[in-house]
């Protein structure tokens, strides 16, 4: 079948990523595709789930540790968030550090704008200068800030969502962007058991599935998609190999459908891979951190050790033993 014409607005790396992932094998989408404005609300809803405990710990972790927070890492910093989104957990960093300016980075314009402007109005004496871009790479700092000490902050434990030598890519670029002298203030989800684990990604009131599924929607929004998805169901596993969750939709029958003109088939309990979260121990966050020209300096972590909250500092480079 041709390929037909797709909506204006539609990303054109979108239609790619979903049809190269529909006729590899493993299929696989990647996840940063569950972000349509339906996506990003259903995962708002996560993070208020009881059983999604990682934004609730690591924001009490915030809250809890102010004080410790503004001793290591001093007044006067640049704070450069990456991905910053909705900047949520940013007034508790901002007010435990009292920074000289700040620099959120996303690559939705947009909502990154509407976040920067509500938070200058909390914080009046702040710099506040918004920056659209795809932080998985090395950004160019504004002028303003270029005497600054910086201070990266990627809260949330999204580093997980990168496979491992992406978040070592990842993090040596976070390290070119913010340059020497550098710290980083990073969340990591830690290992912990199936129990507590497989629940977080496959809650019992079903949001996660919906957010999973979402993706299905929007490939039929957005590519001309006539995928029947209550054929399909949400999948969350632990791999403990590998020491991560995985995310799968899962076809609960043999299934046939088409997406921007091209056909695909799908046998019953065959699945499209859409989300990896690694966990990281508390010797892995470190190695994973060195690995990316960090080193660490302090954690601060929940009472049961669910979540760690990271203050690493930049590696000079060298290359002696
Ligand atoms: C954005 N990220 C850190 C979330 C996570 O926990 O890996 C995404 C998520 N997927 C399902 N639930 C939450």
């Amino acid at each position: 079948m041709a390929d037909i014409e797709l909506d204006a607005g539609v990303d054109p790396a979108f239609r790619d990523d979903v049809l190269a992932g529909l006729a590899t094998r493993p299929r696989a989408i990647p996840a940063r595709w569950f972000y349509d404005l339906r996506g990003s609300e259903l995962f708002e809803e996560i993070t208020e789930l009881p059983e999604y405990y990682p934004t609730r710990v690591e924001r009490s972790i915030l809250a809890g540790n102010a004080g410790a927070l503004g001793d290591a890492i001093g007044p006067d910093r640049a704070v450069v968030e990456f991905g910053s989104g909705s900047s949520a957990k940013t007034p508790l960093l901002l007010e435990a550090i009292d920074p000289a300016a700040y620099v959120p980075i996303d690559i939705s314009g947009d909502f990154l704008r509407e976040s920067a402007e509500a938070l200058s109005a909390d914080f009046p004496g702040l710099l506040v200068h918004p920056v659209e871009a795809d932080f998985t790479h090395p950004v160019p700092l504004p002028g303003s800030i270029a005497g600054m000490p910086k201070l990266g902050f990627f809260p949330g434990s999204t580093i997980g969502n990168f496979n491992p030598p992406s978040a070592v890519d990842f993090l040596r670029a976070m390290k070119e962007t913010l340059g020497t002298g550098a710290m980083l203030l990073i969340g990591m989800d830690r290992v912990k058991g199936e129990d507590v684990l497989v629940p977080a990604y496959d809650d019992a009131a079903g949001v996660t599935a919906a957010f999973n599924l979402n993706l299905l929607e929007r490939i039929n929004r957005e590519l001309a998609g006539n995928i029947p998805v209550d054929a399909f169901r949400h999948r969350a596993i632990w791999d403990d190999m590998l020491a991560r969750i995985e995310m799968h939709i899962e076809a609960r029958r043999d299934v046939t459908f088409s997406v921007a003109g091209q056909r695909f088939e799908m046998a019953e309990g065959e699945t499209i891979h859409t989300e990896n979260s690694h966990k990281y121990g508390k010797r892995d966050a470190r190695i994973l951190l060195r690995a990316g020209g960090w080193t660490m300096v302090r954690e601060w972590t929940d009472d049961a050790d669910q979540f760690a909250l990271i203050l690493a500092e930049a590696q000079p480079e060298r290359s002696a033993p």
